[in-house]
């Protein structure tokens, strides 16, 4: 069932796509059980920071907790490195994906992954963990009162000497503060960044999708609205939304210090798009 979102809700472009679609248009968060599917075709083929991840977890050896695990993009190969996984999630649509994957998955891999369903904001699961993991720029769904539940729940189940690793995305701007004013589609060059970037994709089922960035200057939030590829001209059009934080690694540092927690190095990571990631590499503050 479509979650109460409405057009008004999607900013830029995007939203004015769904008001065009009117009464057509059915919208869904990202990842309830419908958007759920759509992220999981838009993200099974997706790589992105898998190699630098497994490197640096393959640096720690031990039981490994991955938070916001999704269906399982990063399970399978923190798997595949022979360690106990314990993967949670807190949304049941997700879930449901994970263990459909995990039930394709060899034995060997599939005996060695537990899945929880929790809130990574507030979590008791009564063991600590060599490495905790938290990937694909997942931190900013939380805001500032669930970052600090995270780094606290963190720190309770971090085993002595243990990493946690933690990917943000660092935005690429010509100033400190954002990029420079623009409109809608405003270029790149001369240093302004575009407000609202389209960027297709091809999911694994093979359905084309467009998705729309759309971070005004300055702002801590950015809204990712995604459509199918093409919408033709009647029946319903399935669209999902998220609106997430933007955390520098800065920023992140700063607060992880405040929580006890000690960024070690940060390890760039290929860019996507207008958009610099890094994984932190983090351990409990001496
Ligand atoms: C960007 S996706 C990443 C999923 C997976 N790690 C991947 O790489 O494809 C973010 C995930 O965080 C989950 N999530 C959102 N808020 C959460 C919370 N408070 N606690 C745990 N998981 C959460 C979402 O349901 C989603 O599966």
């Amino acid at each position: 069932m479509a979650v109460a979102l409405t057009p008004s809700t999607v900013p830029g472009r995007a939203g004015e796509l769904l008001a065009e679609l009117g009464d057509r248009a059915e919208l869904h968060d990202v990842y309830d059980e419908t958007g759920s599917t759509v992220y999981h075709d838009f993200s099974l083929k997706d790589t992105h920071e898998v190699r630098e991840l497994v490197g640096l977890v393959r640096r720690t050896p031990g039981a490994v907790l991955e938070l916001a695990a999704g269906s399982g993009r990063l399970t399978l190969p923190l798997l595949a490195l022979g360690r106990e996984v314990t993967a949670l999630e807190l949304s049941a649509g997700m879930l449901r994906l994970l263990d459909e994957r995990l039930a394709q998955a060899p034995g060997r891999l599939r005996e060695r992954c537990v899945a929880v369903r929790a809130d990574m904001s507030s979590f008791a699961l009564g063991r600590r963990f060599e490495v905790i993991v938290l990937g694909t720029t997942s931190v900013s769904l939380l805001d500032e009162e669930g970052r600090a539940g995270l780094y606290a729940a963190v720190r309770e189940h971090l085993a002595p000497g243990g990493r946690f690793l933690l990917s943000t995305a660092d935005i690429v701007t010509s100033g400190a503060a954002g990029p420079a004013a623009g409109g809608e589609d405003g270029g790149e060059d001369g240093g302004e960044a575009e407000v609202e970037a389209v960027i297709e994709a091809v999911g694994a089922s093979g359905r084309v999708y467009r998705m729309h960035d759309h971070w005004p200057p300055g702002s801590d939030t950015r809204t990712v609205t995604i459509f199918p590829g093409t919408v033709g001209d009647e029946g319903p059009v399935t669209v999902c939304t998220t609106t997430v934080g933007v955390l520098p690694a800065g920023r992140l540092t700063a607060e992880l210090a405040a929580a006890g927690l000690t960024v070690l190095a940060g390890h760039p990571l290929p860019g996507t798009g207008r958009y610099r990631d890094v994984l932190l590499e983090v351990g409990v503050t001496a």
